[in-house]
Formats: C-alpha cells, structure tokens, sequence
C-alpha cells in the first residue's frame, strides 16, 4: 500500500461533502483503508478522514495508544468508521485543544459536544454503535467533520486561541488529527 499526501486547508477538496460508501468490503474500500492507516502512521496521526487524501467518500479511522510522556491522555481504540451517523447525548459542551494534519503545526481550542453516540459500520460491514465521552467524543467530531467539509479552525470560537504549537505547547510533541 502506500503513504499518500495529506491535503492542507487551502485545498478546495477539504470543504466538500463526501458520499456514502456502497457497497462495502470491496478491494477498493480495502485499498483505500490501508492507505490510510500507513499515512496516519507515517505522520503518526491521531485520526485521518478520507477527504484528506482526496477520496470524497465517508471513511474515517482513528486512534491513540496509551503515551507514558502523556498519562492523563485517554487512549481511543483503534476504529475504523464508515458511514458514520453521530448523535448528541445531551447538550454539554466542552472546549479542547486540537489539531489536524491538514493543518500541520497548529492548535486550535474547540468546543466539541461532551458526550455523543456514533453509529456506522466497518470496512467489512460490521455495524458499530458506541456511545463515548471526552477526548474519544471530540477525535470522532474532528474527523466526521471532515466529512462534511468542516476544519476544526472553522470553529474555534476564539481566533486568540490558535496558534503554532512551537508557541502555544514549548517542547511538547502533539499528535494531529
Ligand atoms: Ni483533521
């Protein structure tokens, strides 16, 4: 497979809708994927949304490992999401620090939903249905965004607080979605 070029905001490509998959577990959708894991792995990504490859259609994959240099990071089971359907829980809000590797370098503080449930399937159809809370809840906003055309600096509610890492987070080594 292979590491493709992650599109930077900019690109008209980011800001348009993506389709939904049909049929699933074909070569292509296979192919597609494990594209996108080896580009994600390669920019040692927190998540990459197809769109960001240039693929306008409804996959995301995400997923962060436990770091012993960030213990209070929740980890994200590794997923891969296919049509994905969100859903609020509740109406909390909570605002917090993301970035996108279609905006390297940066951070952004964003007000995500607390507490949502998504809903979708994998690659090979299996549906997946999970109702998840903070960081877990905010990866899966980030990159479902990206389906619908949306960067997070889109809603930054603040433009104060955006900013280079080199700035905002001196010495730390973030992980971008
Ligand atoms: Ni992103």
């Amino acid at each position: 497979m292979a590491i493709r070029t992650v599109l930077r905001m900019g690109d008209p490509r980011l800001l348009e809708p993506s389709r939904r998959v049909e049929p699933l577990d074909t070569p292509e959708l296979h192919a597609l994927i494990a594209d996108m894991e080896d580009t994600m792995k390669a920019l040692n990504g927190a998540g990459l949304a197809a769109p960001q490859i240039g693929v306008d259609l409804q996959v995301v994959i995400f997923g962060v490992e436990f770091n012993p240099r960030y213990p209070e990071a929740e980890p994200v089971p590794y997923t891969v999401l296919v049509n994905p359907v969100l859903n609020p829980v509740g109406n909390e809000m909570e605002e917090g620090w993301e970035g996108c590797l279609s905006v390297p370098g940066m951070r952004g503080l964003v007000p995500r939903l607390s507490r949502l449930r998504y809903l979708g399937s994998d690659q090979f159809g299996r549906p997946i249905d999970r109702t998840v809370s903070g960081f877990h809840a905010r990866v899966v906003q980030h990159e479902c965004d990206h389906l619908a055309g949306i960067l997070y600096p889109m809603r930054i509610r603040d433009l104060r607080n955006f900013g280079y890492n080199e700035e905002l987070f001196p010495g730390e080594d973030l992980q971008e979605e």
